[in-house]
């Protein structure tokens, strides 16, 4: 074995290009930092202005930028060839972390609600991974999207939310399976209670500090922290699982494989 081309896992991420949704705010913000520290350049997507200056003036390398839109409502095709135009290298993996929450429980139910709950999500995903598999130019392509426990579980409220991530991780691995001869691979994390994001501050002020503790129960290691997921989505993005593909790994803190 010729142990100098043994490369660290994550080295392999050093010099690519990656487009980062949610880069203005928790999971997405933290994986943009991650992949900043590990040597990648990054793209920089979110609505809002001022919260992705703040995410690009933590970083240390000097080639990211900011390609702010709502990913809901753009032309993914003009828009990843502007990506493509301005960094002036390809495109080697997108993290989809954009994403909004709202609880909506089944007596609330309606078939807008439901469809609103598709287009936030699902649809601008699709749009997004689909063009960027046709306009593939690197080598390898990693895709991978920020999903939910509650797309595998009925949790009151989250019924809508679960569903457009649970087709989003139905999409995923078609994608995984009719991309694959063309070097794209397609994974999903599907993630537990994580602190440090806008959503689970927001869960606080809906829910109330008591029924959080009470949820943080069910947490054999207790809650996460954004930077569990990120880890996970950057090791997803690099070549170094660029034998996986079409798989949704849980990050929850156990919660997910507890008894009674
Ligand atoms: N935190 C958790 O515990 C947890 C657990 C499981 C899954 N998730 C999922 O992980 C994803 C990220 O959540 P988070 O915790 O990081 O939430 P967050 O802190 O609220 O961040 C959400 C991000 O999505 C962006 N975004 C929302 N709608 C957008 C749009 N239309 N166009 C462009 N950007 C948009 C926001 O950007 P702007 O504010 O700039 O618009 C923000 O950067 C969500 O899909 C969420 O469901 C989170």
């Amino acid at each position: 074995m010729d142990c100098s081309k043994i490369q660290t896992p994550l080295s392999y991420l050093a010099g690519k290009t990656y487009l980062v949704t949610g880069a203005s705010s928790g999971i997405g913000q933290h994986l943009a930092l991650l992949l900043d520290r590990l040597g990648a350049r990054v793209v920089l997507n979110g609505r809002n202005e001022e919260r992705l200056n703040d995410t690009l003036s933590k970083m240390d390398g000097k080639n990211h930028y900011i390609a702010m839109a709502d990913i809901t409502k753009i032309d993914c095709v003009n828009w990843l060839k502007d990506i493509g135009t301005k960094a002036n290298s390809p495109l080697s993996g997108i993290a989809y972390c954009a994403g909004v929450h709202e609880f909506v429980p089944l007596r609330a139910y309606n078939s807008a609600a439901l469809s609103l709950a598709f287009n936030q999500f699902t649809i601008s995903m699709m749009d997004l991974f689909m063009a960027s598999c046709k306009m593939k130019k690197a080598d390898t392509l990693s895709l991978v999207l920020m999903s939910t426990l509650s797309a595998h579980q009925g949790i009151t409220g989250n019924a809508l939310y679960g569903a457009s991530r649970a087709t989003a991780e139905s999409l995923c691995r078609n994608i995984a399976i009719e991309f694959a001869p063309r070097g794209v691979h397609c994974n999903c994390v599907a993630g537990g209670y994580m602190t440090g994001s806008n959503m689970t501050d927001s869960f606080v002020q809906q829910l109330g500090s008591d029924r959080i503790s009470t949820i943080e129960q069910a947490y054999p290691l207790g809650f996460g922290h954004v930077a569990d997921a990120a880890h996970m989505l950057a090791f997803l993005l690099s070549d170094s699982s660029k034998w996986i593909t079409g798989q949704t790994f849980t990050v929850d803190g156990g919660s997910s494989i507890k008894g009674i």
